[in-house]
């Protein structure tokens, strides 16, 4: 079977330092995926890596079956990947419906001639509203987004994303810099606007990690070093042993 996402023996040097070190992953298709592990561990490289933004030393990258490594970011983009970023990557001074209406417009730019993408353009006007709609910020449809708050601005940017219909997407970091209550509302919102992708979500808050994902990855030290169902990665000795000993303990602790 082809998996949406597939990483094979993924490697990359910075200079003659070895980051990535054989790196494996096989996503299925409309898995829900949280990628752990510990600052600098590369989970935010795997993703530059997957994205394009970053070319492999060796291994490869498969999308949908298709070796993607090499190709550029906006090649993988219009083969159905999508990412945000660790940082806020949205036009601050583009209203929220210019906005998504930019992503939108940019998902139906290079399937159609010129004519046909002008008579495209009140879909692409109905595709916008029912993103705005998705992600909650009917009220400020008109907002330029350097005036929304922290969170509308994630939840723009995830809306963003989203909007060129890609069936796998990366976040990285979603919830960083949220409260309890923001990250709890905005899982909620990614939850609802990604049923039926692939998600990718790099996260370090264990109870989003632990309520989220079907799987989890555990990076450390350039490795995928399990790969599994929460309930066998809380229970995996090397992970516990690496990394996950405190963190989970902490999360439990919290219930
Ligand atoms: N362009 C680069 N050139 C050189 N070294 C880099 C580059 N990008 C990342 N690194 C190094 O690679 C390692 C992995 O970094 P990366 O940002 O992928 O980690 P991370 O797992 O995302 O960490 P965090 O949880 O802090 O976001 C770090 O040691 C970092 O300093
Ligand atoms: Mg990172």
């Amino acid at each position: 079977m082809t998996y949406a996402l597939e990483l094979k023996d993924l490697r990359k040097n910075f200079g003659k330092t070895e980051i990535i070190r054989g790196a494996q992953l096989a996503v299925n298709a409309g898995e829900r995926i949280a990628i752990i592990g510990p600052n600098g561990a590369g989970k935010s490289t795997l993703f530059n890596l997957i994205s394009g933004r970053l070319t492999p030393t060796s291994g490869d990258v498969l999308l949908n079956g298709q070796r993607i490594n090499g190709k550029k970011p906006y090649e993988i983009n219009r083969l159905g990947l999508s990412r945000s970023f660790q940082i806020t990557n949205i036009f601050p001074k583009l209203s929220v419906f210019e906005n998504l209406r930019c992503g939108v417009l940019w998902s139906l730019g290079y399937k159609y001639t010129f004519l046909r993408f002008l008579s495209r353009l009140d879909d692409a006007n109905e595709r916008t509203e029912a993103l705005i709609r998705q992600v909650g910020l009917e009220r400020k449809r008109d907002v330029l987004a350097v005036n929304l708050t922290y969170a509308e601005q994630r939840a723009l940017e995830i809306g963003v994303t989203i909007a060129g219909g890609a069936d796998v997407i990366l976040l990285d970091e979603p919830t960083a810099g949220m409260s309890k209550t923001e990250t709890a509302h905005f899982i909620a919102l990614i939850k609802h606007v990604t049923v039926g992708k692939t998600l990718l979500t790099v996260e370090h808050d264990m109870g989003v990690v632990f309520g989220l994902a079907d799987k989890i990855a555990v990076v450390v030290y350039g490795e995928v070093i399990a790969f599994d169902t929460p309930a066998a990665v809380r229970a995996n000795a090397r992970v516990q042993e690496a990394y996950l000993g405190s963190a989970v303990a902490d999360a439990q602790g919290g219930h």
